[in-house]
């Protein structure tokens, strides 16, 4: 009796020992650079949660003034007040930026423009993935509009803010998805038939076209454009997927994924690694993943559909 009472909870604390331990293993390791970002400007877009509000919260321990640019004001001062504790840097603001609206995005970097000295680094991070069909304020279907268009506004608008401050850093969170990625040209916004999986993966490749051919605009500027795959990871992403919200999922789905998703801090690592690593210095038009550079498929090198795309976000974002 007494020898259970030992063993059982013993035997228990083992298992969880072990299961944190593999979970941390599992996860992969932690950037391990040092730099620090004393009088650097960082703006890291959808960093109220998930990976971005981990990367945030990362560049402020390193000292950084962090901007949060965050479409709903009350949950980007909550995730703030939480980075502030937890970085003992109060140098974090938060901006409004919904990357559904070009109007939003023109008045942020407006503002941005005006109000700040330097930008070092720009984090191209939010996004939407597997949303039912809907549309930005302009009418471009949602995944496309905010994970590429938005995002393609907003780069252009702050770039000579970036170029001023060089060496300064762009980094754009693609995904492994854009593998299966097509840009659909003749039906660029889903209007003749939407799959919810198909546009996102679009829109993934889309992050990377339009890394390349930035990184090529940028050659000479010591700004530097790369592309990251985070990993698989435990966030809010995953918001609108059925199966996500059912009954079963939470029983079953929810301990497994817990398990072997990455956290948020693990998935936050590559995003790190590109923006602060000394070895990425001269580095630009790469996709890094697990903090290595990774390959590309042919149709993520097609150089002709990168500039194809650049001039269609061009006119549909009234850039020029
Ligand atoms: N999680 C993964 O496994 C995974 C894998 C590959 C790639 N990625 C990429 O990693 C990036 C971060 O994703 P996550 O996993 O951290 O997802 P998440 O937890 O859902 O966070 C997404 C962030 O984007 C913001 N956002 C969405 N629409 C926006 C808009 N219109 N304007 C401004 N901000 C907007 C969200 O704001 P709200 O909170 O207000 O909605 C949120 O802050 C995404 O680009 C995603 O494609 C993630
Ligand atoms: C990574 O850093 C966190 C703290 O930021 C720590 O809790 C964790 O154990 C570290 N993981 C590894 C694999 O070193
Ligand atoms: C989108 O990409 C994912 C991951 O690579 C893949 O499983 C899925 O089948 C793709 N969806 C479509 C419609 O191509
Ligand atoms: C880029 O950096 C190099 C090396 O530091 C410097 O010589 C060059 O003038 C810089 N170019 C621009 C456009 O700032
Ligand atoms: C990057 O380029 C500059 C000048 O072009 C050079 O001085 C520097 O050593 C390079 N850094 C790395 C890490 O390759």
């Amino acid at each position: 009796m007494v020898s259970k009472l030992i063993v059982i909870p013993s035997v228990i604390g083992a298992a969880i020992g072990g299961i944190v331990l593999f979970k941390e293993f599992v996860g992969g390791k932690n950037y391990s650079g040092k730099e620090q970002l004393l009088r650097k400007t960082v703006i890291v877009t959808g960093a109220n949660t998930g990976i971005g509000k981990e990367t945030a919260q990362e560049l402020a321990k390193r000292g950084a003034r962090v901007i949060m640019a965050c479409r709903n004001m009350t949950k980007c001062m909550e995730a703030r007040r939480e980075i502030v504790t937890n970085s003992f840097n109060k140098n974090v603001e938060c901006e409004e930026l919904d990357l559904a609206s070009f109007h939003s995005i023109r008045m942020f970097s407006k503002k941005i423009n005006a109000n700040e000295k330097r930008i070092d680094v720009l984090v191209n991070n939010a996004g939407v993935m597997r949303c039912p069909r809907s549309t930005t304020k302009e009418g471009i279907e949602l995944q496309l509009g905010v994970n590429h268009f938005g995002h393609f506004l907003l780069t252009n608008l702050l770039l000579d803010k970036l170029k001023t401050s060089a060496p300064s850093r762009i980094v754009v969170l693609s995904s492994i998805a854009h593998v299966r990625g097509e840009m659909n040209f003749d039906d660029l916004n889903s209007e003749k038939s939407y799959d919810a999986g198909s546009a996102y993966n679009q829109s993934k490749l889309a992050n990377i076209l339009f890394t390349r051919e930035l990184s090529k605009q940028l050659q000479g500027s010591n700004v530097t454009v790369n592309a990251v795959h985070p990993g698989i990871v435990n966030t809010e992403l995953m918001r609108h997927m059925g199966f996500y919200k059912s009954y079963i999922s939470t029983l079953f789905l929810y301990p497994f994924s817990w398990m072997f998703l990455k956290t948020p801090r693990q998935g936050a690592q590559t995003t790190l690694y590109c923006c602060l690593s000394e070895d990425l210095r001269n580095v630009s038009g790469k996709y890094f993943s697990g903090m290595k550079e990774d390959e590309l498929v042919a149709n993520a090198l097609d150089d002709g559909a990168a500039k194809r795309l650049w001039d269609i976000s061009e006119t549909w974002t009234k850039l020029r």
